[in-house]
């Protein structure tokens, strides 16, 4: 099998600035959301990423004419000749955010057909609360296998009670309230900063929605939402994994448009660590100057304004060479834990009881074979590699491509030691623990 590979040496502290892009989990939904209107709408300060691409790719699907500046970084979408309901399994297999397509279809069309988005290595994550909530609005939702066919006469009003604030669920069942008559009550919602950026751009299409304390969502149905123009809130994970990079390698950064408002848990925790941080005004911005002894702190995953899930793997890795130990439980996903495996490899001490991470700081780390499983477990064995003594190499690197734009390119511009390598036969990659002992006699 021939595969694409990164390989991350031993680096220096990190330092420079960097412009931070727009928010992968917040540009994926608004681009489904766009299905909602009849028109030409301009979205800026879309991110290049894989994902994306994949989004336009389903939205060229449905019959959507679709223009992707990359220069620019705008995106112009033309949903006047969407004439399609169904999404190719093909298509639905490469993202599990195709599901979000669903709520805009059945609102538009009354039909949407898909395949089961499946689960990936972090957990399985069904849609159960998204196919239970549009049942409660009046569609009825036949399956065959690992296909379903939804349809609804017409969607009605009505009240739903999330059984967890899902993101995804949140953000599908909002999206089909919007042009549903009468008011819809969507009680327990996830407010993650993305959900927010998408009622911003669905209020600006002509939605009614009230977002009324502690987290329910109040939806007047319209007949008709107007394309729009809107730029998309800057990516506060691709923001936190460039702080952590800065702060494994003891260095400093600035990132001007970190939105710092929604990153208040996490920035909290670098603080603890014994890292300075400076936020800009109006909670824009962020600049980090790394100790040069990290405390190891402890955290729980949490929905938002808890400590994001997305950044848990490349936090814990921070944590593996931090002084002293560090408790980290991830409640979000039942099985996002899978990049211990892998910093082990590396020299981690790390302890594994169920969904609970007892990291016992250790003095170094040593490059080794790893292969990343997930976006954000990608992003944590890099971190890791550049603090390790000698060289690292990480294949599964598509997950990086899908999640972030340029990550290594950026943070090679900041000074680390990471250079993408195209594709080798897997059978040269040399045994892991054979390369773990090269890699510790070079370190
Ligand atoms: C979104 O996924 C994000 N993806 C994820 O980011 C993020 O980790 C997650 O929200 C939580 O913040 C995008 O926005 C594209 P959920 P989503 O529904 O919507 C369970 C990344 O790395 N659940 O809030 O799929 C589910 O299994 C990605 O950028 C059900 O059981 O997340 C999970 O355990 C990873 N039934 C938990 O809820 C459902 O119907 C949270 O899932 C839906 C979810």
């Amino acid at each position: 099998m021939i595969e694409d590979y990164i390989i991350v040496k031993h680096s220096p502290r990190l330092q420079g600035t960097v412009e931070l892009v727009g928010a992968k989990n917040a540009v994926l939904v608004i681009i489904a959301s766009l299905l909602l209107t009849d028109g030409k709408s301009f979205l800026s300060n879309v991110p290049i990423s894989d994902d994306v691409w994949q989004m336009i790719a389903l939205l060229r699907d449905l019959g959507a004419e679709v223009t992707f500046d990359i220069e620019r970084h705008t995106l112009e979408v033309d949903t006047r000749f969407v004439a399609k309901y169904s999404v190719r399994a093909e298509i639905m297999k490469k993202m599990r955010a195709s599901v979000l397509v669903m709520g805009p279809l059945l609102a538009r069309f009354g039909r949407a057909d898909i395949a089961m988005p499946g689960g990936c290595v972090i957990g399985a994550r069904p849609i159960d609360y998204h196919l239970a909530g549009f049942q409660k609005m009046g569609a009825e939702i036949a399956t065959e296998g690992e296909y379903l066919s939804a349809h609804a006469n017409a969607l009605h009003a009505t009240k739903i009670i999330l059984e967890y604030p899902s993101v995804g669920a949140t953000e599908n069942l909002l999206m089909a309230a919007t042009l549903t008559s009468g008011t819809t009550r969507i009680v327990n919602v996830a407010l993650e900063p993305e959900v927010l950026d998408l009622i911003t751009i669905l209020q600006k299409m002509g939605a009614h929605i009230v977002i009324e304390p502690p987290a329910t969502l109040l939806v007047e149905g319209v007949a008709q939402l107007y394309p729009v123009e809107h730029a998309v809130m800057y990516d506060r994970l691709e923001a936190g994994s460039l702080l952590l990079a800065v702060a494994i390698t003891g260095g400093e950064i600035n990132l001007p448009h970190a939105p710092a408002y929604a990153m208040e848990m996490f920035l909290i925790k670098l603080v603890e660590m014994g890292h300075k941080v400076n936020i800009g005004a109006n909670d824009i911005g962020v600049s980090l100057r790394a100790t040069q002894s990290p405390r190891a702190v402890s955290f729980k995953t949490a929905p938002y304004p808890g400590f994001p899930t997305d950044l848990q793997a490349p936090m814990l890795a921070a944590q593996c060479i931090a002084e002293g130990t560090s408790v980290i439980y991830e409640t979000v996903y039942e099985n996002r834990l899978v990049h211990i495996s892998e910093l082990q490899r590396m020299g981690a001490q790390i302890k594994v009881e169920y969904n609970k991470a007892t990291v016992m700081g250790v003095e170094t780390l040593y490059g080794s074979s790893v292969i990343a499983t997930d976006i954000r477990a990608s992003c944590a064995l890099v971190l890791a590699g550049l603090a390790a003594k000698g060289t690292t190499r990480m294949s599964g690197v598509h997950h990086l491509a899908r999640g972030y734009e340029q990550l290594p390119k950026k943070l090679q511009q900041l000074g680390a030691r990471i250079y993408y390598k195209k594709g080798i036969f897997a059978a040269d990659f040399k045994s892991k623990e054979q390369f773990s002992r090269d890699s510790r006699k070079s370190a």
